[in-house]
């Protein structure tokens, strides 16, 4: 989601695997599993098929997981893989207690599971709150009649008859099916384009839909919604799930008046109170509808109250919630971890870091400060379904595998949980559309070519350099990316210098050093504008880590006094790409993004 990301804005071995409905066992730090472990996501349509229909399956990942082992993951986020019409790609599900056919059935999915804890890996599933599938039985019922029992199991409202002085709506905005002269209950807009409403002739009312009109909003203010829904997380809990990702949770609730959204005005229109400068015009979202602030249907205080609740039902289960939370800013971020016994996300993921796009040292050690300073436990990711890879994000025009091995050292070296990407560890790049008619994303369809979608992000895993990268012996539901011959799984594999064995070896480090998960973070040198470097301090123990984000070779000299290291003090290697073994703390040489990461030594 390029541009509305634009506008709007861990360890194997020691920890015993938990079985349901037991706690999670704690280390012998008093840290809970999710902490130590190195996450990694799937988008399972694009992972691998096992029977040639093109599209990625549950089979394809147990097959895989023994090369998820050895890379060192510990627990998987399959993004959802429930029966559904496929509009949104599985985030419109039609029913939340099975498996998608052509994903596979609940027997594979329990053998997944049961596979993955052979392995230590636990299985975290995609639960998406907002909305279901237009074609979920729920919302059929609810549709079929004004009287039905499942009415109120969604959010309908009768239109409002429009303003004959009002300036004719943009295409986009018309409902073809409305009756002339009646317009949507209010101005909210759509995320995914259009107005947020669509109106329904049989029973002649407007239903709400945040993202796509196949993605009907459920009402959350319903108790027997409300009761399904955490039916649902029992249901996965009961059979081994570790945990979810909770999809769009920033949405659940809705102003119970449905007052319209105040416009939204770039601060440069602003005066000194707040008010738009005369003649300000809101900015257009890549649809054509005027940007908003969407005050009334994101980010309700009724959203915490379930969150708690929903975090109960996980710590029964010693499970992880994570949060897609798209905090603004820190004090919201604060807000979903909460605390004792109002506690809500574990992992509420800041995306602060999407709307970072270029590789920038104080940037980024900004954002990181930031995190930090929320007093929780963090979580980071630089690359997801919904983003351009971060190969492109940060790699520029010419993207290159050094910039991707330093994303590594910062993904697996900060303190915090990391979320790697599949095709991350091996250097994957985005592929977009280059025509309308090569679209799938529903976004990009309707937002082409402001809003290209992300197909770019979800091709398929590049397992060979052999046909279709080895992803399926059919025809790929997407294009392959174009580096797929240099960069796959296999040949990878032989190279010992390849993004995927420095993704193997730091996150080896990781799960070794217990300074890289315990650790205190301390920003180091924090005026220089390429290097970006940190202690992190664990029990008299110190590890350094040196970043170089600029294509110019860099020296740094660290006086680390102040903790207790004099002058004469040495570093031991520990990893370093495009950077000399040998390093004084008076003297760091890095190549262009060059990473060193070493023990500070007396
Ligand atoms: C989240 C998902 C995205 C999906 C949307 C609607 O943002 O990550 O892929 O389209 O929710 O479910
Ligand atoms: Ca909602």
């Amino acid at each position: 989601m390029k541009l509305i990301a634009a506008i709007l804005l861990v360890t194997g071995g020691t920890c015993a695997f938990a079985q349901p409905k037991t706690p999670a066992k704690l280390d012998k730090e008093g840290h809970p599993w999710w902490q130590h472990a190195v996450f990694y996501e799937i988008y399972p349509r694009s992972f691998a098929d096992t029977n040639g229909d093109g599209l990625g399956d549950l089979n394809g990942i147990t097959a895989h997981m023994d090369y998820l082992r050895k890379l060192g993951v510990d627990a998987i986020w399959i993004t959802p893989c429930f029966p559904s019409p496929q509009v949104d790609f599985g985030y419109d599900v039609a029913d939340y207690t099975n498996i998608e056919p052509m994903y596979g059935t609940l027997a594979d999915f329990d053998r997944l599971v049961q596979q993955g804890r052979k392995r230590q890996i636990r299985v975290v599933l995609d639960f998406v709150v907002n909305h279901s599938s237009d074609q979920h039985p729920w919302f059929l019922k609810s549709k079929a009649s004004r009287q039905s029992e499942y009415r109120d199991w969604y959010i309908w409202r009768d239109g409002k008859p429009r303003d004959p002085n009002a300036p004719p709506l943009p295409g986009i905005a018309t409902d073809p099916n409305a009756p002339a002269g009646e317009d949507p209950p209010n101005n909210w807009t759509s995320l995914f384009g259009g107005p947020a409403w669509r109106y329904d002739p049989g029973t002649r009312q407007w239903y709400y839909h945040y993202f796509d009109p196949a993605q009907p909003d459920l009402n959350w203010r319903n108790p027997r919604v409300h009761d399904a829904m955490f039916n649902v997380v029992r249901f996965w809990f009961d059979r081994g799930v570790a945990g979810f990702r909770l999809d769009a949770v920033d949405t659940l609730f809705e102003d119970p008046q449905l007052r319209d959204n105040p416009p939204f005005y770039p601060p440069n229109e602003l005066d000194a109170a707040g008010n738009p400068l005369p003649g300000a015009v809101p900015p257009k979202d890549p649809y054509g509808m005027p940007l908003q602030r969407r005050i009334y249907n994101d980010n309700l205080p009724e959203n915490h109250v379930v969150l708690q609740q929903l975090r109960q039902v996980a710590d029964q289960y010693g499970a992880v919630l994570i949060g897609e939370t798209w905090t603004e800013n820190i004090a919201q971020l604060k807000q979903y971890y909460g605390q004792g016994a109002a506690a809500e996300i574990q992992l509420p993921m800041d995306f602060l870091f999407a709307n970072v796009n270029r590789l920038s040292a104080p940037e980024f050690r900004r954002q990181v400060g930031l995190v930090e300073s929320s007093g929780g436990w963090p979580v980071y990711l630089f690359s997801n379904h919904d983003i351009t890879r971060a190969y492109n994000r940060y790699g520029g025009q010419q993207p290159s595998d050094q910039v991707a091995k330093l994303l590594a050292a910062l993904l697996l070296t900060l303190r915090g949980t990391p979320i790697l990407y599949y095709g991350e560890e091996i250097g994957m790049e985005n592929r977009d559309p280059v025509s309308r008619e090569e679209v799938r994303d529903p976004i990009g369809i309707r937002g082409w070519p402001l809003e290209k979608g992300r197909d770019g992000e979800r091709t398929p895993m590049q397992w060979t350099a052999g046909a279709n990268a080895g992803f399926t012996s059919g025809k790929p539901w997407l294009p392959i990316a174009a580096n797929y011959q240099t960069h796959n799984v296999e040949a990878e594999e032989q190279d010992a210098n390849s993004v995927l064995n420095f993704y193997r070896a730091a996150i080896r480090l990781r799960h070794r050093d217990p300074a890289l998960v315990e650790g205190a973070y301390v920003a180091l040198n924090q005026d220089d504008p390429n290097v970006m470097a940190y202690l992190r301090q664990y029990r008299g123990r110190a590890v350094l880590v040196a970043l170089n984000m600029s294509s110019e070779p860099q020296t740094v000299r660290f006086d680390l006094a102040r903790q207790g290291y004099g002058a004469k003090s040495r570093l031991h290697e520990l990893l370093s790409s495009n950077a000399a073994a040998q390093q004084k703390l008076s003297e760091v040489s890095l190549q262009p993004y060059g990473v060193f990461i070493g023990e500070v030594l007396r």
